[in-house]
């Protein structure tokens, strides 16, 4: 009987440790420790023991059962670690392995070109304003003292929806729009950047759509002087501060008189290069005095207010101040001259 429950420890003990998960070591524990399991049968067997020798025998059964326990349960901590160490293993984080780069867009020009000319205005206490782009005659040529069959529309070849709707040929029209909203209240001040269309034919110089900036100062007592002044303090923000402006006698029908704006060219300082044509000026905005049949119809008296008005090409702007010889680069949208604006 020794013999057997010493050939039982042995060979429990080896299959203990080759036991390799939870359940096959459950079903060993059963095996040898259940209610039928053979350490129990062993002890069944004792009744047939003499006297003498059954507590020498309980007492090796005692620590058999014991011994087996005692592996049991070390064999189940030692399966827990490692289940444990598998699952750490599993979910790892390799810190050193190189991040998956996230693609970045970059500001549009014109939109950097936009903001930065809107910051300079807002600096001087105009307001932004808007106005759809879908337009009708009425405000994109009438209000504008541009009546039909006036000549001068020829100026601005249009893209007509109907005969009284239109694609704005110009950022004109938030002009007329603005006053008739103010209701004859004064001081207006605003600028407003938007998309305009005309029927041209795209060249390096020429885009059927184009970006503008209207800007228009409603107020008792403007003068010819503000509008320089304005334009010069925004010119020298816009390409530092010993740049000059020139205004040249001009026409619009809206506004009285008129001025083409001149900047003094950063090319070449104003002595005459190959980007001003050798004039040492380059034309950047059309501008004047709004002509007092505008203020009128808009709703304002010409005897009490005046007002000046500017509009200029904002792809004029960023051509000049970037060095891009041609508009087309600014719809193609090519990211590699995209990407050259990516200065934060
Ligand atoms: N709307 C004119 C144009 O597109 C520019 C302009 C605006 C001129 C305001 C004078 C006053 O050519």
């Amino acid at each position: 009987m020794q013999t057997r429950l010493q050939e039982m420890k042995e060979s429990a003990l080896g299959q203990i440790s080759q036991v390799t998960d939870s359940a096959q070591l459950q079903d060993l524990r059963v095996k040898y420790l259940g209610k039928k399991g053979e350490l129990t049968e062993l002890l069944r067997g004792m009744g047939s023991l003499s006297p003498e020798e059954r507590p020498l025998v309980g007492q090796l059964v005692n620590e058999v059962r014991g011994a087996l326990e005692a592996a049991f349960t070390q064999k189940q901590s030692a399966l827990d670690e490692a289940v444990l160490h598998a699952k750490l293993a599993s979910q790892t984080i390799d810190v050193t392995l190189p991040g998956r780069p996230v693609p970045t867009g970059t500001m549009h020009p014109l939109s950097r070109i936009i903001e930065e000319i809107e910051d300079i205005f807002i600096g001087l206490g105009f307001e932004i304003a808007e106005g759809p782009e879908v337009e009708m005659d009425h405000f994109n040529f009438e209000m504008l003292n541009l009546p039909k069959d006036h000549p001068a529309r020829d100026m601005q070849d249009s893209f007509y929806m109907t005969d009284e709707i239109l694609l704005r040929t110009h950022t004109s029209p938030v002009q007329a729009r603005t006053m008739l909203k103010k209701q004859g209240d004064t001081p207006v001040k605003i600028i407003c950047p938007g998309k305009v269309y005309r029927r041209d034919d795209d060249d390096a110089t020429h885009s059927h759509q184009f970006t503008q900036i209207e800007g228009l100062v409603v107020d008792k007592g403007i003068g010819m002087s503000d509008l320089k002044g304005t334009l010069l303090t925004f010119a020298k923000q816009m390409f530092g501060p010993t740049q000059q402006v020139r205004l040249r006698p001009s026409f619009f029908p809206f506004t009285e008189p008129s001025a083409e704006v001149d900047l003094q060219c950063f090319n070449c300082g104003g002595d005459g290069c190959r980007v001003c044509k050798q004039t040492g000026w380059i034309e950047i905005l059309g501008s004047g005095m709004v002509h007092p049949r505008v203020l009128e119809m808009a709703g304002y008296n010409p005897q009490e207010v005046s007002g000046f008005a500017f509009g200029m090409g904002v792809e004029r702007i960023a051509m000049l101040k970037y060095g891009v010889e041609d508009i087309r680069h600014f719809y193609t949208n090519d990211v590699r001259f995209l990407r050259q604006f990516n200065r934060g």
